[in-house]
Protein backbone atom coordinates (compact mmCIF):
# COMPACT_ATOMS: atom_id res chain seq x y z
CA UNK A 1 0.00 0.00 0.00
CA UNK A 2 2.95 2.06 -0.18
CA UNK A 3 2.69 3.05 -3.55
CA UNK A 4 -0.18 4.93 -2.97
CA UNK A 5 -0.39 8.08 -5.01
CA UNK A 6 -2.56 10.97 -3.14
CA UNK A 7 -4.36 13.22 -5.99
CA UNK A 8 -5.92 16.24 -5.98
CA UNK A 9 -7.65 17.37 -9.04
CA UNK A 10 -9.66 15.05 -10.95
CA UNK A 11 -9.95 17.15 -14.02
CA UNK A 12 -9.90 15.66 -17.53
CA UNK A 13 -6.14 15.18 -16.99
CA UNK A 14 -6.16 14.62 -13.58
CA UNK A 15 -8.79 11.71 -13.88
CA UNK A 16 -7.16 10.14 -16.79
CA UNK A 17 -3.78 9.93 -14.52
CA UNK A 18 -5.67 8.25 -11.59
CA UNK A 19 -7.24 5.32 -14.11
CA UNK A 20 -3.77 5.33 -15.73
CA UNK A 21 -2.29 4.83 -11.79
CA UNK A 22 -5.37 2.48 -11.22
CA UNK A 23 -4.56 0.41 -14.58
CA UNK A 24 -1.20 -0.67 -13.32
CA UNK A 25 -2.22 -1.75 -9.92
CA UNK A 26 -0.69 1.39 -8.28
CA UNK A 27 -3.28 2.50 -5.51
CA UNK A 28 -5.33 6.15 -5.96
CA UNK A 29 -6.54 8.23 -3.47
CA UNK A 30 -8.40 11.36 -4.45
CA UNK A 31 -9.18 14.50 -2.69
CA UNK A 32 -11.85 16.67 -4.34
CA UNK A 33 -14.59 18.66 -3.09
CA UNK A 34 -17.46 16.95 -4.50
CA UNK A 35 -18.19 13.08 -3.66
CA UNK A 36 -20.52 12.86 -6.72
CA UNK A 37 -17.06 13.81 -8.74
CA UNK A 38 -14.48 11.26 -7.03
CA UNK A 39 -17.66 8.73 -7.05
CA UNK A 40 -17.77 9.25 -11.13
CA UNK A 41 -14.14 8.76 -11.32
CA UNK A 42 -14.24 5.45 -8.95
CA UNK A 43 -16.88 3.97 -11.15
CA UNK A 44 -14.94 4.71 -14.40
CA UNK A 45 -11.78 2.25 -12.71
CA UNK A 46 -11.84 -1.43 -13.80
CA UNK A 47 -10.00 -1.78 -10.57
CA UNK A 48 -11.13 -1.28 -7.20
CA UNK A 49 -7.82 0.51 -6.12
CA UNK A 50 -9.43 4.02 -6.33
CA UNK A 51 -10.51 5.46 -2.84
CA UNK A 52 -11.53 9.34 -2.47
CA UNK A 53 -12.27 11.45 0.44
CA UNK A 54 -13.80 15.21 0.37
CA UNK A 55 -11.79 16.07 3.46
CA UNK A 56 -8.08 17.36 2.92
CA UNK A 57 -7.01 16.23 6.68
CA UNK A 58 -8.33 12.68 6.17
CA UNK A 59 -6.89 13.02 2.81
CA UNK A 60 -3.00 13.31 3.59
CA UNK A 61 -3.52 11.03 6.93
CA UNK A 62 -4.78 8.33 4.68
CA UNK A 63 -1.98 8.30 2.79
CA UNK A 64 1.48 5.97 3.66
CA UNK A 65 4.93 7.63 4.31
CA UNK A 66 6.05 9.34 2.77
CA UNK A 67 3.14 10.43 1.30
CA UNK A 68 2.88 11.04 -2.47
CA UNK A 69 0.93 13.49 -3.22
CA UNK A 70 0.12 15.07 -7.05
CA UNK A 71 -1.41 17.97 -7.84
CA UNK A 72 -3.31 17.87 -11.44
CA UNK A 73 -5.28 21.29 -10.96
CA UNK A 74 -4.84 24.73 -12.97
CA UNK A 75 -1.18 26.37 -12.76
CA UNK A 76 -0.76 29.84 -10.93
CA UNK A 77 -2.81 30.48 -7.84
CA UNK A 78 -5.12 27.37 -7.56
CA UNK A 79 -1.75 25.47 -7.60
CA UNK A 80 -0.49 27.93 -5.22
CA UNK A 81 -3.09 27.90 -2.66
CA UNK A 82 -3.30 24.22 -2.65
CA UNK A 83 0.06 23.82 -1.73
CA UNK A 84 -0.29 26.32 1.14
CA UNK A 85 -2.86 24.67 2.49
CA UNK A 86 -0.89 21.32 1.89
CA UNK A 87 1.99 22.76 4.15
CA UNK A 88 -0.37 22.52 7.20
CA UNK A 89 -0.66 18.41 7.19
CA UNK A 90 2.38 17.18 4.90
CA UNK A 91 5.56 16.32 7.06
CA UNK A 92 9.00 16.20 6.34
CA UNK A 93 10.20 13.67 3.71
CA UNK A 94 6.55 13.92 2.07
CA UNK A 95 6.75 14.59 -1.71
CA UNK A 96 4.72 17.04 -3.54
CA UNK A 97 4.47 17.05 -6.79
CA UNK A 98 2.85 19.46 -9.55
CA UNK A 99 2.17 17.94 -12.32
CA UNK A 100 -0.19 21.07 -13.68
CA UNK A 101 1.19 23.31 -16.64
CA UNK A 102 3.11 25.06 -14.20
CA UNK A 103 5.76 28.20 -14.91
CA UNK A 104 8.72 27.06 -14.39
CA UNK A 105 9.90 29.62 -11.91
CA UNK A 106 6.65 29.09 -9.94
CA UNK A 107 7.72 25.35 -9.65
CA UNK A 108 11.31 26.98 -8.36
CA UNK A 109 9.06 28.66 -5.90
CA UNK A 110 7.49 25.99 -4.79
CA UNK A 111 10.12 23.68 -4.15
CA UNK A 112 11.72 26.60 -1.82
CA UNK A 113 8.26 26.83 -0.13
CA UNK A 114 8.64 22.74 0.48
CA UNK A 115 11.82 22.93 0.97
CA UNK A 116 11.37 24.79 4.38
CA UNK A 117 9.45 22.35 5.68
CA UNK A 118 11.81 19.62 4.44
CA UNK A 119 9.09 18.42 2.27
CA UNK A 120 10.43 17.32 -1.79
CA UNK A 121 9.18 18.84 -3.84
CA UNK A 122 8.61 17.80 -7.87
CA UNK A 123 7.72 19.46 -10.57
CA UNK A 124 6.84 17.35 -13.05
CA UNK A 125 5.51 18.73 -16.67
CA UNK A 126 3.03 16.19 -18.44
CA UNK A 127 2.00 15.90 -22.12
CA UNK A 128 0.29 14.17 -24.28
CA UNK A 129 -3.00 15.70 -23.56
CA UNK A 130 -6.33 13.36 -22.33
CA UNK A 131 -4.90 10.37 -24.46
CA UNK A 132 -1.45 10.32 -23.26
CA UNK A 133 -2.75 10.82 -19.63
CA UNK A 134 -5.15 7.90 -19.90
CA UNK A 135 -2.66 5.59 -21.92
CA UNK A 136 0.88 6.82 -21.39
CA UNK A 137 2.28 10.76 -21.36
CA UNK A 138 6.11 11.69 -21.19
CA UNK A 139 6.96 12.95 -17.99
CA UNK A 140 9.73 15.78 -17.76
CA UNK A 141 10.35 15.94 -13.82
CA UNK A 142 12.28 18.39 -11.60
CA UNK A 143 14.03 17.94 -8.57
CA UNK A 144 16.43 19.25 -6.47
CA UNK A 145 16.78 15.77 -5.06
CA UNK A 146 17.35 12.24 -6.69
CA UNK A 147 13.47 11.20 -6.81
CA UNK A 148 12.00 8.85 -4.29
CA UNK A 149 12.58 5.09 -5.93
CA UNK A 150 9.44 4.14 -5.26
CA UNK A 151 8.02 7.05 -6.95
CA UNK A 152 10.26 7.16 -9.73
CA UNK A 153 8.72 3.15 -10.35
CA UNK A 154 4.96 4.72 -10.34
CA UNK A 155 5.69 7.00 -12.65
CA UNK A 156 7.68 4.79 -15.24
CA UNK A 157 4.79 2.37 -15.24
CA UNK A 158 2.24 4.88 -16.24
CA UNK A 159 4.64 6.84 -19.11
CA UNK A 160 4.89 5.90 -22.26
CA UNK A 161 7.91 4.48 -23.44
CA UNK A 162 9.93 3.94 -26.64
CA UNK A 163 12.50 1.85 -27.25
CA UNK A 164 11.45 -0.07 -23.88
CA UNK A 165 12.69 3.16 -22.47
CA UNK A 166 10.20 4.93 -20.25
CA UNK A 167 9.57 8.82 -21.82
CA UNK A 168 10.48 9.90 -18.59
CA UNK A 169 13.34 12.86 -17.81
CA UNK A 170 14.86 13.55 -14.61
CA UNK A 171 16.12 17.53 -14.38
CA UNK A 172 17.87 19.19 -12.04
CA UNK A 173 16.03 22.01 -9.75
CA UNK A 174 12.30 22.01 -9.18
CA UNK A 175 11.33 23.98 -12.29
CA UNK A 176 13.85 22.28 -15.03
CA UNK A 177 10.98 19.73 -15.57
CA UNK A 178 8.53 22.40 -16.49
CA UNK A 179 10.75 24.79 -18.26
CA UNK A 180 11.25 21.16 -20.21
CA UNK A 181 8.00 20.75 -20.81
CA UNK A 182 7.30 25.11 -20.97
CA UNK A 183 9.77 24.60 -24.44
CA UNK A 184 7.86 21.17 -25.43
CA UNK A 185 4.78 23.47 -25.94
CA UNK A 186 6.29 26.45 -27.59
CA UNK A 187 7.76 23.90 -30.01
CA UNK A 188 4.17 22.28 -30.19
CA UNK A 189 3.19 25.80 -31.46
CA UNK A 190 5.22 26.21 -34.35
CA UNK A 191 5.00 22.50 -35.66
CA UNK A 192 0.73 23.10 -35.67
CA UNK A 193 1.62 26.27 -37.17
CA UNK A 194 4.16 24.85 -40.19
CA UNK A 195 1.54 22.26 -40.47
CA UNK A 196 -1.44 25.25 -40.93
CA UNK A 197 0.85 26.64 -43.35
CA UNK A 198 0.77 23.81 -45.50
CA UNK A 199 -3.00 23.17 -45.32
CA UNK A 200 -2.97 26.95 -46.55
CA UNK A 201 -0.92 26.49 -49.59
CA UNK A 202 -2.64 23.24 -49.83
CA UNK A 203 -6.48 24.70 -50.03
CA UNK A 204 -4.15 27.30 -52.17
CA UNK A 205 -3.57 24.83 -54.73
CA UNK A 206 -7.07 23.49 -55.11
CA UNK A 207 -6.47 20.51 -53.13
CA UNK A 208 -9.68 18.89 -51.36
CA UNK A 209 -9.81 17.82 -48.04
CA UNK A 210 -9.30 14.01 -48.69
CA UNK A 211 -6.61 14.92 -50.54
CA UNK A 212 -4.81 17.17 -47.80
CA UNK A 213 -5.73 14.13 -45.70
CA UNK A 214 -3.80 12.04 -47.81
CA UNK A 215 -0.81 14.92 -48.21
CA UNK A 216 0.00 14.45 -44.65
CA UNK A 217 -0.48 10.51 -44.43
CA UNK A 218 2.39 9.92 -47.11
CA UNK A 219 4.48 11.33 -44.44
CA UNK A 220 4.38 7.78 -43.14
CA UNK A 221 5.63 6.38 -45.93
CA UNK A 222 9.17 8.51 -45.86
CA UNK A 223 9.52 8.13 -42.03
CA UNK A 224 9.28 11.92 -41.92
CA UNK A 225 5.14 11.80 -39.76
CA UNK A 226 4.43 12.92 -36.11
CA UNK A 227 1.81 12.87 -34.00
CA UNK A 228 0.75 16.37 -34.98
CA UNK A 229 0.80 15.06 -38.63
CA UNK A 230 -1.26 12.14 -37.91
CA UNK A 231 -3.97 13.92 -36.52
CA UNK A 232 -4.34 16.44 -39.30
CA UNK A 233 -4.46 13.56 -41.83
CA UNK A 234 -7.73 12.62 -39.75
CA UNK A 235 -8.77 15.89 -38.90
CA UNK A 236 -9.40 16.61 -42.85
CA UNK A 237 -11.25 13.77 -43.10
CA UNK A 238 -13.23 13.73 -40.55
CA UNK A 239 -17.41 14.87 -41.25
CA UNK A 240 -20.44 15.24 -39.78
CA UNK A 241 -24.23 15.68 -40.89
CA UNK A 242 -22.80 19.03 -42.40
CA UNK A 243 -19.96 17.81 -44.15
CA UNK A 244 -16.37 18.72 -43.24
CA UNK A 245 -15.81 19.64 -39.64
CA UNK A 246 -12.65 21.76 -40.44
CA UNK A 247 -14.77 23.89 -42.88
CA UNK A 248 -17.49 24.94 -40.26
CA UNK A 249 -14.49 25.54 -36.98
CA UNK A 250 -13.87 29.64 -36.83
CA UNK A 251 -10.11 30.61 -38.23
CA UNK A 252 -9.42 32.42 -34.63
CA UNK A 253 -6.84 30.25 -32.42
CA UNK A 254 -6.63 30.39 -28.68
CA UNK A 255 -3.97 29.42 -26.34
CA UNK A 256 -4.04 28.95 -22.85
CA UNK A 257 -0.55 30.52 -22.04
CA UNK A 258 2.30 28.19 -22.65
CA UNK A 259 3.59 29.32 -26.14
CA UNK A 260 3.80 32.82 -24.57
CA UNK A 261 5.52 31.86 -21.95
CA UNK A 262 8.63 30.49 -24.03
CA UNK A 263 8.48 33.53 -25.84
CA UNK A 264 8.81 35.69 -22.81
CA UNK A 265 11.26 33.67 -21.37
CA UNK A 266 13.31 33.92 -24.90
CA UNK A 267 13.31 37.49 -24.56
CA UNK A 268 14.24 37.35 -20.88
CA UNK A 269 17.46 35.41 -22.00
CA UNK A 270 18.28 37.63 -25.00
CA UNK A 271 17.66 34.12 -27.05
CA UNK A 272 16.41 34.05 -30.64
CA UNK A 273 13.46 31.70 -31.18
CA UNK A 274 11.95 33.46 -34.01
CA UNK A 275 9.98 30.32 -35.29
CA UNK A 276 8.34 30.02 -32.08
CA UNK A 277 7.86 33.86 -31.52
CA UNK A 278 5.80 33.81 -35.39
CA UNK A 279 3.68 30.81 -34.68
CA UNK A 280 2.64 32.64 -31.07
CA UNK A 281 1.68 36.10 -32.91
CA UNK A 282 -0.16 33.77 -35.97
CA UNK A 283 -2.39 32.30 -33.18
CA UNK A 284 -2.65 36.32 -31.92
CA UNK A 285 -3.10 37.37 -35.26
CA UNK A 286 -5.81 34.91 -36.59
CA UNK A 287 -7.97 37.20 -34.09
CA UNK A 288 -7.27 40.18 -36.01
CA UNK A 289 -8.03 39.61 -39.55
CA UNK A 290 -11.00 42.14 -40.31
CA UNK A 291 -9.41 45.56 -41.02
CA UNK A 292 -8.83 46.12 -44.74
CA UNK A 293 -11.75 46.72 -46.69
CA UNK A 294 -10.96 44.56 -49.73
CA UNK A 295 -9.25 41.17 -49.32
CA UNK A 296 -6.63 40.22 -51.48
CA UNK A 297 -7.43 38.62 -54.62
CA UNK A 298 -7.93 35.12 -54.56
CA UNK A 299 -5.07 33.06 -56.81
CA UNK A 300 -4.59 29.68 -57.32
CA UNK A 301 -1.16 28.50 -57.08
CA UNK A 302 0.71 25.65 -58.44
CA UNK A 303 2.61 23.96 -55.89
CA UNK A 304 5.60 21.29 -56.10
CA UNK A 305 4.39 18.69 -53.64
CA UNK A 306 8.32 17.28 -53.30
CA UNK A 307 9.06 20.55 -52.59
CA UNK A 308 6.40 21.28 -50.08
CA UNK A 309 7.35 18.16 -47.90
CA UNK A 310 10.72 18.86 -47.96
CA UNK A 311 9.99 22.68 -46.30
CA UNK A 312 7.80 21.16 -43.62
CA UNK A 313 10.53 18.96 -42.88
CA UNK A 314 12.75 21.98 -42.87
CA UNK A 315 10.86 24.50 -40.54
CA UNK A 316 10.08 21.62 -37.74
CA UNK A 317 14.04 20.87 -37.79
CA UNK A 318 15.04 24.51 -37.80
CA UNK A 319 12.41 24.56 -35.09
CA UNK A 320 13.84 22.14 -33.08
CA UNK A 321 17.23 22.66 -33.46
CA UNK A 322 16.75 26.66 -31.98
CA UNK A 323 13.99 24.91 -29.13
CA UNK A 324 17.52 22.99 -28.13
CA UNK A 325 20.01 25.75 -28.29
CA UNK A 326 17.94 27.34 -26.17
CA UNK A 327 17.87 24.73 -23.58
CA UNK A 328 21.85 24.42 -24.01
CA UNK A 329 21.53 28.10 -23.36
CA UNK A 330 19.91 27.83 -20.10
CA UNK A 331 21.40 24.84 -18.96
CA UNK A 332 24.68 26.36 -19.13
CA UNK A 333 23.72 30.00 -18.26
CA UNK A 334 21.67 28.30 -15.06
CA UNK A 335 24.06 25.51 -14.63
CA UNK A 336 21.57 22.55 -15.05
CA UNK A 337 23.35 20.36 -16.96
CA UNK A 338 20.47 19.13 -19.08
CA UNK A 339 21.36 16.41 -21.43
CA UNK A 340 20.30 17.09 -24.82
CA UNK A 341 19.48 13.25 -25.65
CA UNK A 342 17.41 12.79 -22.70
CA UNK A 343 14.89 15.57 -23.46
CA UNK A 344 15.23 13.59 -26.97
CA UNK A 345 14.52 10.55 -25.49
CA UNK A 346 11.77 12.30 -23.19
CA UNK A 347 10.01 13.51 -26.02
CA UNK A 348 10.42 10.47 -28.11
CA UNK A 349 7.09 9.02 -26.97
CA UNK A 350 3.66 10.28 -25.41
CA UNK A 351 3.86 13.69 -26.04
CA UNK A 352 1.99 16.11 -28.21
CA UNK A 353 5.58 16.38 -30.48
CA UNK A 354 6.34 13.10 -30.64
CA UNK A 355 7.50 12.24 -34.20
CA UNK A 356 10.18 10.55 -36.53
CA UNK A 357 12.15 13.59 -36.48
CA UNK A 358 13.04 13.51 -32.73
CA UNK A 359 13.92 9.54 -33.44
CA UNK A 360 16.46 10.57 -35.95
CA UNK A 361 18.08 13.12 -33.65
CA UNK A 362 18.39 10.93 -31.19
CA UNK A 363 20.50 8.80 -33.47
CA UNK A 364 22.57 11.87 -34.14
CA UNK A 365 25.95 12.44 -32.15
CA UNK A 366 25.21 15.40 -29.86
CA UNK A 367 28.91 15.45 -27.97
CA UNK A 368 29.06 18.87 -28.21
CA UNK A 369 26.24 21.21 -29.31
CA UNK A 370 23.84 19.96 -31.71
CA UNK A 371 24.51 22.75 -34.14
CA UNK A 372 27.85 20.93 -34.71
CA UNK A 373 26.62 17.63 -35.88
CA UNK A 374 26.86 17.61 -39.45
CA UNK A 375 23.62 15.97 -39.71
CA UNK A 376 21.32 19.08 -39.06
CA UNK A 377 23.32 21.84 -40.73
CA UNK A 378 23.76 19.34 -43.94
CA UNK A 379 19.26 18.46 -43.70
CA UNK A 380 18.87 22.11 -43.37
CA UNK A 381 21.43 22.85 -46.65
CA UNK A 382 19.71 19.89 -48.32
CA UNK A 383 16.25 21.52 -48.16
CA UNK A 384 17.21 24.80 -48.62
CA UNK A 385 16.08 24.81 -52.70
CA UNK A 386 13.04 23.25 -51.98
CA UNK A 387 12.29 26.02 -49.19
CA UNK A 388 13.07 28.77 -51.58
CA UNK A 389 11.29 27.48 -54.11
CA UNK A 390 7.86 27.34 -51.70
CA UNK A 391 8.68 30.49 -50.36
CA UNK A 392 8.53 31.90 -53.88
CA UNK A 393 5.84 30.74 -54.49
CA UNK A 394 3.80 31.77 -52.10
CA UNK A 395 5.04 35.26 -52.35
CA UNK A 396 3.16 35.00 -56.10
CA UNK A 397 0.19 33.74 -54.60
CA UNK A 398 0.05 36.28 -51.26
CA UNK A 399 0.14 33.46 -48.87
CA UNK A 400 1.38 34.35 -45.50
CA UNK A 401 3.43 31.81 -43.94
CA UNK A 402 5.11 33.35 -41.18
CA UNK A 403 6.98 30.56 -39.34
CA UNK A 404 8.05 28.60 -42.54
CA UNK A 405 10.15 32.60 -43.47
CA UNK A 406 11.23 32.97 -40.30
CA UNK A 407 12.49 29.31 -40.18
CA UNK A 408 14.41 30.09 -43.60
CA UNK A 409 15.61 33.29 -42.15
CA UNK A 410 16.98 32.10 -38.85
CA UNK A 411 18.88 29.39 -41.15
CA UNK A 412 20.04 31.48 -43.78
CA UNK A 413 20.93 34.67 -40.87
CA UNK A 414 22.55 33.12 -39.49
CA UNK A 415 24.69 30.72 -42.02
CA UNK A 416 25.63 33.80 -44.03
CA UNK A 417 29.11 35.35 -43.34
CA UNK A 418 27.63 39.26 -43.49
CA UNK A 419 25.19 40.93 -41.12
CA UNK A 420 24.25 44.58 -41.31
CA UNK A 421 23.84 44.88 -37.61
CA UNK A 422 27.35 47.00 -37.68
CA UNK A 423 24.54 49.77 -38.99
CA UNK A 424 22.58 49.34 -36.05
CA UNK A 425 24.98 49.78 -33.54
CA UNK A 426 26.59 52.76 -35.80
CA UNK A 427 22.89 54.52 -36.12
CA UNK A 428 22.27 53.80 -32.12
CA UNK A 429 25.94 55.43 -31.43
CA UNK A 430 25.35 58.05 -33.75
CA UNK A 431 21.96 59.12 -32.66
CA UNK A 432 22.61 58.33 -28.70
CA UNK A 433 26.38 57.78 -28.14
CA UNK A 434 25.69 54.15 -27.21
CA UNK A 435 28.97 53.06 -28.26
CA UNK A 436 30.61 50.32 -30.70
CA UNK A 437 33.04 47.79 -30.23
CA UNK A 438 35.47 48.23 -33.25
CA UNK A 439 36.59 45.06 -35.02
CA UNK A 440 39.21 43.34 -32.79
CA UNK A 441 38.36 44.96 -29.55
CA UNK A 442 36.57 44.03 -26.52
CA UNK A 443 36.21 47.94 -26.18
CA UNK A 444 32.96 49.85 -26.24
CA UNK A 445 33.74 53.43 -27.64
CA UNK A 446 31.89 56.73 -28.76
CA UNK A 447 32.13 57.61 -32.21
CA UNK A 448 32.58 61.63 -33.66
CA UNK A 449 30.08 61.15 -36.10
CA UNK A 450 30.10 64.82 -37.07
C1 LIG B 1 0.56 18.58 -24.06
C2 LIG B 1 -0.04 19.86 -24.51
C3 LIG B 1 -0.95 20.41 -23.48
C4 LIG B 1 -1.85 21.47 -24.05
C5 LIG B 1 -1.62 22.83 -23.51
C6 LIG B 1 -1.34 23.92 -24.48
O1 LIG B 1 1.77 18.51 -24.11
O2 LIG B 1 -0.18 17.68 -23.68
O3 LIG B 1 0.97 20.80 -24.78
O4 LIG B 1 -0.19 20.78 -22.39
O5 LIG B 1 -2.20 21.36 -25.30
O6 LIG B 1 -2.76 23.03 -22.78
O7 LIG B 1 -2.47 24.38 -25.03
P1 LIG B 1 -2.69 25.79 -25.68
O8 LIG B 1 -2.62 25.54 -27.13
O9 LIG B 1 -4.06 26.17 -25.23
O10 LIG B 1 -1.67 26.74 -25.17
Amino acid sequence: MNETIGLIGIGVMGSNIALNFSDKNIPVHVFNKSKQKINSLINKGTNTNITGTTDIEEFVNTLPKPRKILMMIPSGKPTLDMAKKLMDYLEPNDILIDGGNAYYLDSNKLGDMCAKKEIEFVGMGVSGGEEGARKGPALMIGASKPVNEELKKSLSSISASFNNKPSIGFYKGHGTGHFIKMLHNGIEYAEMQIISEAFHMLKKAKFNNEQISNFFKEFTKENRSSYLIEITSNIMQKKNESGYIIDQIRSEASHKGTGKLTVETSLNYGFPLPSIYEAFNARVESNFQNWWKDKLEEKEIDINIEFLRNTIYFARLATMVQGMLFIEHISSTENLEINLKEVLQNWSAGCIIRSDLLKELEGVNLSNTITSSGFVQNTLLENLDSVKNVIKTCIDGSISIPVITSSYNWFVGTSNSFNPSSLIQAQRDYFGAHQVQLNNSDEFIHLDWD
